[in-house]
C-alpha cells in the first residue's frame, strides 16, 4: 500500500523556474543580513525583505498564507519558527534569529532558511547553530534518487542526539514547487530506509529545528508563534534541493548572505 503517489513531479523547465525563484531568496536573504545587528526592529528586517522580494518582481509567499501576517519568519532565541515580527521588538546582542523568507516567481516557490547571530552570541548557542547546519548538510549528502526520505530525518536525528539536543517533531521540510508545501512531509527524525523513495524530478526543502533543551514545543495564542516549552534557544536551516537524473542539486545559497556576515558557506 502506498499513500506517496501525489508527489508532483518536475521538469526540466520547471526546474530552471525553481532556480530563479531561490535566487530571489537568496538576495533578499543576504539585503536583510545586511541589517542584523543589536538594536533593530523586526519590522524594520520584514520591510527590507519584503521590498527586496518585490523589487525582483515575486511576491512573499509566507504574506497571507493560512492568514500569516508578514513576508518573513523572524524567529528570535526560543523561538522555533513562525515568529511573527511584532512592533517594539528589538534585536539584542547575544539573540540568535532565523530568517525564513519565500518568494514566488512566474508561479514557482523559493522557500530557504538561516539562523544568523547577533552581535556576540555564548559558545553553546554558536554550537547549536554550527551543529543545526551540520545536520542539514549530512542530511543533503543522503537526499538523493535511491535512498529515502526516511534517511534524511534519520541522519538529521543521528547527528544531533550526540549534543543532547531536542529534535522538533511537529514541524517538518515538505515537496515544493507550484504550491509552497508540497508532498512529500520531510520529517527531522525517522528509520533509515523507511518512506518515499527519492527519485529524479522531486524539489524538496530540508530544514531541520533543533533546540538546545527539550524536543517539546508550544504555540502561542497568535496561532503562529512556536517555542521551546522550556525557553531554551532553538535553531532552523533550510534549503532546497532539486533531484535530477545527474544528481542531486542544492538550489539555495547561503554564499551571498555568507559575504555579508563574513562566513565560509558550503552551499
Ligand atoms: N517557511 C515555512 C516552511 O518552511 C512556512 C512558513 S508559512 C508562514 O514551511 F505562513 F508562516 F509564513
Ligand atoms: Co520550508
Amino acid at each position: 500500500m502506498t499513500m506517496f503517489r501525489r508527489v508532483k513531479y518536475k521538469s526540466e523547465a520547471e526546474f530552471a523556474k525553481l532556480k530563479e525563484s531561490a535566487k530571489v531568496v537568496a538576495v533578499t536573504l543576504a539585503e536583510v543580513a545586511k541589517c542584523i545587528k543589536p538594536g533593530v526592529p523586526l519590522t524594520y528586517l520584514d520591510q527590507i525583505g519584503e521590498q527586496c522580494i518585490r523589487d525582483h518582481h515575486a511576491i512573499p509567499s509566507f504574506k497571507g498564507y493560512e492568514g500569516y501576517p508578514a513576508a518573513l519568519c523572524l524567529s528570535v532565541n526560543d523561538v522555533v519558527v513562525h515568529g511573527i515580527p511584532y512592533p517594539n521588538q528589538y534585536l539584542r546582542d547575544g539573540d540568535i534569529i532565523s530568517v525564513d523568507c519565500g518568494a514566488v516567481l512566474n508561479g514557482y516557490h523559493g522557500d530557504f532558511c538561516y539562523t544568523f547571530e547577533v552581535g556576540e552570541v555564548s559558545k553553546e548557542v554558536h554550537a547549536l547553530c554550527q551543529r543545526t547546519k551540520e545536520s542539514l548538510y549530512k542530511a543533503i549528502e543522503v537526499a538523493k534518487a535511491g535512498n529515502t526520505i526516511g534517511d534524511i530525518g534519520y541522519t538529521v536525528e543521528r547527528y544531533v542526539s550526540q549534543f543532547n539536543y531536542g529534535v522538533v517533531r511537529e514541524l517538518c521540510g515538505h515537496g515544493i514547487g507550484k504550491d509552497m508545501h508540497e508532498r512529500p512531509d520531510i520529517p527531522n527524525y525517522g528509520a533509515k530506509g523507511s518512506g518515499q523513495r527519492i527519485e529524479p524530478g522531486m524539489c524538496i526543502c530540508i530544514e531541520p529545528m533543533i533546540n538546545m533543551g527539550t524536543h517539546k514545543i508550544v504555540m502561542e495564542n497568535d496561532g503562529w508563534t512556536i517555542r521551546t516549552r522550556d525557553h531554551k534557544p532553538s535553531a532552523h536551516y533550510e534549503h532546497q534541493l532539486i533531484i535530477t537524473e545527474h544528481g542531486t542539486e542544492v538550489i539555495s545559497s547561503y554564499k551571498l548572505l555568507g559575504e555579508v556576515i563574513g562566513t565560509e558557506e558550503l552551499y
